[in-house]
């Protein structure tokens, strides 16, 4: 479903991806962890195409990425980005209706049922300002949801949540994960990353240091510096 091969990335001087190579299949989860600053968020913003890559290639469902990727790719952010003068229904049919060209009435009645699944019917109503971050979290991945991607893109879903809400959002993800969605989750939640993947990766300065079955990867990592990471964040 997404295929990255010898990926190089660069602001400027600054070599921010450097020989990405990672096979991704329909239906999988992967997570990828690792240090602030060793270039996840970067590797999924160019799966997406927010940004350019300077080497390499990226296909998605056998294509190569191009502008309208995000018509089968979409990205769960870590502050939400909702729009704060629609209401929650109105940021969850927004895309389908202009992008995908539905009529308002269906893009409503797949809203609904989207809601229904975060656990938001209630709120439907009521504008972004009203809701706390974990419901806000909930209302993005509906509206991501609702463009009906074949991929979603999750950077740090959770980490701008208090400790007390951060379970809610995991538990809508996990669920996501029974279904046939295919799923890259940037994350720091260790113990979350483990139960839900199927695969992890850790990268580090740009490059991926070790990739395997999280069981594996958390319980006997090879690479010291993978160690190295999770004596410091587990
Ligand atoms: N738009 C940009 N222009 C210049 N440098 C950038 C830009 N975006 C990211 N970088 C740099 O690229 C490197 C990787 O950043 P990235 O955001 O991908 O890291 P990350 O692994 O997601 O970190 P974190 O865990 O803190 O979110 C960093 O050194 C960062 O400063
Ligand atoms: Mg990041």
């Amino acid at each position: 479903m997404i295929k990255i091969n010898n990926v190089y990335k660069k602001f400027g001087e600054l070599e921010v991806l450097e020989n990405v190579t990672i096979d991704i299949k329909k239906g999988e989860i992967v997570s990828i962890i690792g240090p602030s600053g060793s270039g996840k968020s970067t590797l999924l913003r160019c799966i997406n195409k927010l940004e350019d890559i300077n080497l390499g290639d990226i296909y998605v469902d056998g294509k190569k990425i191009d502008k309208n990727i995000s018509k089968k790719v979409g990205m769960v952010f870590q502050g939400f980005n909702l729009f704060p003068h629609k209401t929650v229904l109105e940021n969850v049919i927004e895309a389908p209706i202009i992008v995908k060209k539905l009529k308002r009435k269906k893009a409503i009645a797949i809203a609904d049922k989207l809601l229904k699944k975060v656990g938001l019917t209630d709120k439907k109503d009521v504008y972004p300002s009203k809701l706390s971050g974990g419901q806000k979290q909930r209302v993005a991945i509906a509206r991501a949801l609702a463009m009906e991607p074949e991929v979603l893109l999750f950077d740090e879903p959770t980490s701008a949540l208090d400790p007390e809400l951060i379970g809610e959002v995991l538990n809508v993800i996990k669920e996501l994960a029974n279904e046939d969605i295919t799923m890259v989750i940037v994350t720091h939640q260790m113990q979350f990353a483990k139960e839900i993947s199927d695969r992890i990766v850790f990268m580090d300065e740009g490059k991926i240091i070790e990739k395997g079955d999280p069981k594996q990867l958390f319980n006997n990592p090879n690479e010291k510096r993978l160690r190295r990471f999770l004596k410091r964040v587990i």
